[in-house]
């Protein structure tokens, strides 16, 4: 038996028909994209616009050519900064961010001397909209916050930080990891200038998939990391400044976005909507059973509306890299111990010390069993 609660670092299962695509693209058809004339490949092209159309529906986009495809969400994040941010440039971000933003601004602050403002979170995992409004200044170049946390679920403010971002007149940049696919995202009602996420978390698709959105105009201001092939205008050695060509160059990942392709079917097929109302359910029977559990301590928002599916805690006696690995090999269920790549946002929560917090995490297939045997797991473990 295996119960899988992580859906944070990446969905599994995914739908059946996203197992076929990739399957059939692997043994039938196997081109590259953009790089040939053939019958195979131009099939292949229009699963590669309809997907990028699909991406563009998820988030909301103008056009589809506002989507670029990415390995994965880091990929995006990376491009984003990276792209927007110049020798001397102010940013504000977030304790409450991953990794994937808080590491390339610490790059481009010792490389390219950015500065870079962090606001505080509270202990619930929101973060400070009044400290926003102090630290952005007319030269700040770019606000960068998380949609939501992949240690609490907690969901920040988006479109009121967009504003204070806008009125100072700094670019927003929203990391959506752990929202695309699991709530509705507008870009365009959100205020968004970048937006990245990963393919392979809420999207349901296969790992080293990824996706940026590019609000029209910003092109012309964020540079292109990796100049190469795009199979179009090849008789130039510069890069096209159109896009997606801009930021897609090399070899696509065609498989996985054969993949991707059929999971955003699959999604657009049920709603997002829908899927968030299941996830919700899912979650508000694992919060209100770890509740119940003595010894468990939950981190994060109070209320299901300011939380997605992931949930931390903390329990008695225990480490929580033990009590992860206890679930593993006792009972099979595979949760994440740790600091889940985001020190800062432990430190907020005040689980640093302890080596931060064991997540579950529930997804698009995750059934009430599956939430049952990790409380009856759990109230073992704390020996209730
Ligand atoms: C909030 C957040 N941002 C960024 C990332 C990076 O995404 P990827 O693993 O697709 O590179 C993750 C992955 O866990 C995440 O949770």
């Amino acid at each position: 038996m295996r119960i899988y609660l992580d859906n944070a670092a990446t969905s599994w299962p995914k739908p059946d028909a996203v197992y076929r695509a990739v399957d059939e693209y692997q043994r039938s058809s196997g081109v590259a994209v953009g790089r040939g004339a053939t019958r195979r490949g131009a099939e292949l092209q229009r699963t590669v616009d309809r997907c990028r159309e699909r991406a563009a529906r998820l988030l909301g986009a103008e056009s589809a050519d506002r989507v670029i495809f990415t390995f994965n969400g880091t990929d995006g994040l990376n491009l984003a900064l990276h792209g927007l941010i110049s020798a001397g440039d102010h940013v504000v971000t977030s304790v409450m961010e991953h990794n994937s933003v808080l590491r390339p601004l610490r790059e481009l602050k010792e490389q390219a001397g950015a500065q870079v403002s962090c606001i505080p979170a509270d202990c619930s995992g929101l973060v400070d909209l009044d400290e926003l409004r102090r630290a952005v200044t007319p030269r700040t170049r770019l606000v960068a916050l998380i949609h939501a946390s992949n240690v609490t679920g907690t969901i920040q403010p988006i479109e009121e930080a967009a504003r204070i971002a806008h009125d100072a007149g700094a670019l927003f940049l929203v990391d959506a990891a752990q929202t695309a696919g699991h709530l509705p995202i507008d870009v365009q009602e959100m205020g968004v200038d970048v937006l990245a996420c990963s393919g392979h978390k809420g999207p349901l698709g296969p790992l080293g998939t990824g996706l940026v959105y590019i609000r029209p105009g910003v092109e012309k201001e964020l540079r292109s990391l990796r100049q190469g092939g795009t199979g179009s205008q090849s008789e130039d050695d510069r890069q096209p400044e159109s896009l997606p060509d801009k930021y897609e160059s090399g070899n696509h990942n065609a498989p996985g976005i054969v993949g991707l392709d059929a999971a955003l079917g699959w999604i657009e097929e049920r709603g997002v909507e829908s899927l968030r109302a299941h996830e919700t359910e899912r979650t508000d029977q694992l919060v209100a059973g770890l509740r119940e559990i003595p010894g468990v301590h939950l981190h994060g928002p109070a209320t299901s509306e300011m939380r997605t599916g992931v949930v931390s805690v903390t329990l008695d006696g225990f480490d929580p890299q033990d009590a992860a690995a206890v679930l593993d090999e006792h009972f099979g269920i595979e949760v994440r111990a740790g600091l889940h790549c985001a020190p800062r946002a432990h430190e907020a929560l005040g689980t640093l010390e302890r080596g931060g917090t064991v997540r579950l995490s529930v997804g698009a297939f995750t059934c009430e069993e599956d939430v049952k045997s990790a409380l009856s797991a759990l109230r073992e473990l704390s020996g209730a």
